[in-house]
């Protein structure tokens, strides 16, 4: 069966904060560029959410799960999977949601969940390297290359497969605000979009806990240097 006529997948998009994520897969999907899936809602655990406006603007249904409401991790993650199976949930894309999802979710939906996280996994990343912190770390320990990650979610944070990463070059004035602002127009507005698109054409893989995109020998990381050149 050829992909245009499959159903498309229902992308849950979860969210915190400004969106800018969320704002770059509405972009790609505008274009046209998320092949086999369509945004069909967007979660937030803050109510408050920029991201919640961009959804509006752009037409997608919005829900609110106020991570305060709820006493610990687990019975937020009871209410956002609830909403997950009303929604019909094909793909959850985690895009600066800043809350862990208890592991009843990942039980329920396993390699269906991907994360964009703001530097070279296995590097300044897990519990507690969320936000400008990533960024705040990389540059105390001097590192000169940092850049974005798009994994699946497993029970441990940060620490499920692998499907895409792209590098990107500290600079020697660079603030974590800065970088902060590089590692998003570089690296994860870029592999995110991709990785979605990807997922709902089904041309990820596992074997032995790791991911591979089928099919696909260009998906690799360009250099810093070739980053630099190409501005
Ligand atoms: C992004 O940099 C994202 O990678 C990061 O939070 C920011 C959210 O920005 N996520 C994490 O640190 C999760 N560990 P956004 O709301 O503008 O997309």
């Amino acid at each position: 069966m050829n992909i245009s006529d499959k159903p498309l997948k229902n992308i849950i998009v979860l969210v915190s904060g400004g969106g800018t994520n969320l704002q770059a897969l509405i972009d790609a999907q505008n274009n046209g560029q998320i092949i086999g899936g369509k945004i069909s809602c967007v979660i937030s655990s803050n109510p408050n959410a920029y991201a919640l406006v961009r959804a509006k603007e752009n037409g997608i249904p919005t829900r609110i799960i106020p991570r305060k409401l709820y006493k610990d991790n687990k019975s937020y993650s009871e209410a956002v999977l609830e909403a997950l199976y009303e929604e019909y949930a094909d793909l959850i894309v985690l895009a600066g949601f800043m809350t862990i999802l208890d592991k009843s979710i990942v039980k329920a939906y396993p390699y269906k969940i991907i994360n964009v996280h703001p530097a070279l996994i296995p590097s300044f990343c897990g519990q507690g390297f969320y936000g400008l912190k990533v960024h705040e770390e990389a540059l105390k320990y001097g590192v000169k290359i940092s850049g974005a990650t798009v994994h699946f979610v497993n029970e441990i944070a940060d620490a499920g497969a692998i499907i895409m990463q792209k590098a990107v070059a500290v600079k020697n004035d660079d603030t974590p605000e800065k970088l902060q602002k590089r590692i998003m127009q570089e690296a994860e507005w870029k592999i995110l979009p991709e990785t979605v698109s990807l997922f709902c054409q089904d041309r990820i893989e596992i074997n032995n806990g790791k991911a591979y995109i089928k099919d696909c020998l260009l998906y690799t990381s360009p250099s810093p240097r070739d980053t630099e050149r190409s501005r």
